[in-house]
């Protein structure tokens, strides 16, 4: 089934859907939402999405019942249902690398099969889900303990990209849940500065490492992974035989996994069908299960379960992946919208916006469509943003006043994880009158009829029309987080097929890691080295070769 997506067809610029889309874009392109509101009192009764424990607003949209029509035709058009179905039976719909896509299967109950090649992939995961929560077990308990017989107090997982991201952004998300009299740290950057600043307070007899590294080949995270091996030797007397107590491994290559030194005995499997920066909810959350224990992570991965039902089954009307997803493509290819800010108001998901960062732009950044012929449409958009409410004092500024459009995915909780004065309510004020401002602006006349000073007006004035969606949930928890992500991995993947890129893979990446590769030697040696790159390039390494 798989291969039909490599057939010839019709390009979705070309189709009649998306003439439709494009001539109620006509329409649509200068309506304020403003009039929208005046003329449809009922127009939020109709643009709210409920799934799990997800609250979904899109009233603020520059949208009627009759766009989203459209757009859910358009869907249909680019058979987002039919990819989907395929994805969940176990297809292999990464058709660059021939794989599958079968990140749903790391939260599939024990009682589900998903087949990959007639076996069932789920058997397999709930096993290495056991192996990680009895060794996350022996290690909270103080049954695993350092070679010197030390309980282990740090935790450094040493990851980059989709092994580092995830667990990260979830660990800072969860860390109310997490055992505090641990710590737990992150180390990705192939700057030196980064081990340094993680492991500069520690004691390696008390440290445990965790290498995660799906390939086990990527250059920051060995280098890293050596500058630890060095690190922990150093501090345990140069022990070879300590190394075995405290690193461990997380990775699909075995074979790699042993050649680094560690026992394939202390890894933790995941597999190919799990690409990188869908792997958060796999061994790759080791740390995260290790700081939070096996039953919170059990329950972050119901979570993400919850929204897979809820996107393998709902209308796309009501499907709310689908819904944002539609609703970004709108912007992005009719409005010519080239970003998109996520803007969580909550203190616990500052990491957010960097791993949906690599999700939807690793994702979809691609510039040719699955038949290898150029996209003819624009495809991802840039993500950016950070916690409120600290970037309205930065960079809000832009959205409100500046010259570009910028749909924004405002996030918040009802309640707070710990109440702290009357703080939650001012948050959540902030919150809510943002989506305000930006939807309705504040009129000329507006500014006038306070009394502003005539030459102030245009300064004053707020043009409004800016699109929000409010994702409003009940309390930030394990639970819900798996909901929020795998509410963002759908809304990614609705786009992938109307846009036809392949999601899964990331060529993108590789150019940079070759050529870092001829440069690394030529940084290295003792001599002067005969360069022949360009002449920028060439004189980038004379200078620094000079200055280092
Ligand atoms: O360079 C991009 C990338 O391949 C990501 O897709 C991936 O998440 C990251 O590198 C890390 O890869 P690995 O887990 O194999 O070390």
């Amino acid at each position: 089934m798989a291969d039909d997506l490599r057939a010839p067809r019709q390009h979705i610029t070309a189709t009649d859907e998306w003439s439709a889309l494009a001539s109620h874009h006509d329409q649509m392109r200068d309506v304020h939402l403003r009039d929208l509101f005046a003329s449809d009192p009922a127009r939020g009764d109709t643009m709210l999405v409920e799934a799990a424990d997800l609250y979904l607003d899109y009233y603020k949209h520059r949208i009627t019942s009759e766009t989203i029509a459209l757009l859910a035709a358009l869907a249909r058009k680019a058979r987002v249902e039919e990819l989907r179905d395929e994805m969940f039976a176990g297809e292999r719909i990464n058709i660059t690398e021939n794989r599958a896509v079968l990140h749903v299967a790391l939260r599939a109950p024990a009682s589900e099969s998903i087949r990959l090649d007639g076996i069932d992939v789920v058997p397999g995961v709930h096993s290495v889900l056991r192996k990680m929560a009895g060794f996350a077990d022996r290690v909270r308990g103080a049954q695993w303990l350092g070679h010197t017989g030390k309980k282990i107090r740090n935790v450094v997982n040493i990851g980059i990209g989709g092994s580092d991201l995830g667990p990260h952004m979830a660990h800072d998300a969860l860390v109310d849940y997490s055992d505090r009299s641990m710590n737990f740290r992150f180390v990705s950057n192939v700057d030196g500065i980064d081990f340094y600043e993680c492991t500069r307070d520690l004691k390696a007899d008390e440290t445990l490492f965790i290498v995660s590294s799906k390939t086990f080949t990527t250059l920051e995270t060995m280098t890293n992974a050596r500058t630890a091996r060095e690190w922990a030797l150093k501090g345990l007397n140069g022990d070879e035989s300590a190394i075995a107590k405290h690193f461990v491994a997380v990775s699909t290559n075995a074979v790699e996994v042993a050649n680094f030194g560690i026992d394939t005995a202390n890894m933790f499997e995941f597999w190919d069908w799990v690409g990188g920066r869908y792997s958060m909810d796999s061994a790759i959350g080791l740390s995260l299960m290790i700081a939070i224990g096996p039953e919170r992570f059990r329950e972050m991965l119901a979570g993400f379960h919850d929204i897979d039902e809820h996107f393998r089954t709902a209308p796309i009307e009501s499907n709310m992946p689908m819904l944002m997803g539609l609703i970004g493509c709108w912007y992005n290819n009719f409005f010519g919208a080239e970003t998109v800010a996520v803007l969580p108001y909550a203190q616990y998901l500052t990491r957010l916006t960097s791993y949906f960062q690599q999700l939807e732009m690793e994702s979809n950044g691609k510039s040719v469509d699955r038949q290898g012929n150029p996209a003819g449409l624009q495809t991802g958009p840039i993500i950016w943003g950070q916690a409120g409410t600290n970037g309205q004092h930065a960079f809000y500024q832009l959205i409100h006043q500046g010259t570009k459009l910028i749909p924004c995915d405002f996030i918040g909780f009802a309640r707070p994880n710990h109440v702290v004065g009357d703080h939650q309510d001012l948050l959540l004020a902030n919150f809510f009158a943002q989506t305000q401002a930006l939807a309705f602006g504040k009129t000329a006349a507006q500014v006038r009829a306070e009394g502003v000073p005539e030459e102030q007006v245009p300064h004053r004035t707020f043009a409004g029309n800016h699109p929000t969606s409010s994702i409003l949930v009940s309390e930030l928890t394990p639970r819900t987080v798996g909901q929020l992500i795998a509410l963002y991995e759908h809304k990614v993947f609705t786009q992938g097929v109307i846009w036809n890129v392949n999601s899964f893979d990331q060529w993108g990446v590789e150019l940079g890691k070759k050529l870092a590769q001829a440069i690394i030697p030529e940084l290295r040696c003792e001599q002067e080295p005969r360069l022949s790159h360009d002449s920028s390039t060439n004189a980038l390494i004379r200078r620094y070769r000079a200055t280092r």
